[in-house]
């Protein structure tokens, strides 16, 4: 069984020059990109996209940040659990936690600005390749 994500290097991570480094890490992992662009995210889908937190204080600041600047955004494939795994080289929420050698934890400093978004689970993930990609 193969499984399939939705992952984004977002504003801050672009602007670092940090694309190149994650689309290596997650090919060397040995994952395939099975689809990529680059974006600015409108504020329409980024709403939608962050949904689950239309409620939270922060998702303001979250939506202006993630339509702030260009995005790259990627449908990434692989075995049962790749999900999980991808969410594991990302590393926790706020970077100060996340262990080094994830990509927050090699990085990022601040939860706001935490560089990727990796899908949180099999439904999420469908949902959010369906909004970003037309067909994948
Ligand atoms: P993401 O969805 O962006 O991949 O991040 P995540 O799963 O690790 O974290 P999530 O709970 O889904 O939160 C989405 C993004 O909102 C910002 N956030 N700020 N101020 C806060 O307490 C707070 N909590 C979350 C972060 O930028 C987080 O990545
Ligand atoms: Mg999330």
């Amino acid at each position: 069984m193969s499984e399939r994500s939705f992952v984004m290097i977002k504003p801050d991570g672009v602007a670092a020059g940090l694309t190149g480094e994650i689309v290596s890490r997650i090919e060397r992992r040995g994952f395939e990109i099975i689809a990529m662009k680059k974006t600015t995210m409108a504020r329409d889908a980024a709403e939608s996209h962050y949904g689950e937190h239309s409620e939270k204080p922060f998702f303001g600041e979250l939506v202006d940040f993630i339509t702030s600047g260009p995005v790259v955004m990627m449908a990434v494939t692989g075995p049962e659990g790749t999900i999980a795994a991808l969410r594991a080289m990302m590393g926790t929420t706020n970077p100060m936690e996340s262990a080094p050698g994830t990509i927050r934890g090699d990085f990022a400093t601040e939860t706001g600005q935490n560089v990727i978004h990796g899908s949180d689970g099999l439904e999420s993930a469908e949902r959010e390749l369906e909004l970003h990609f037309t067909k994948v």
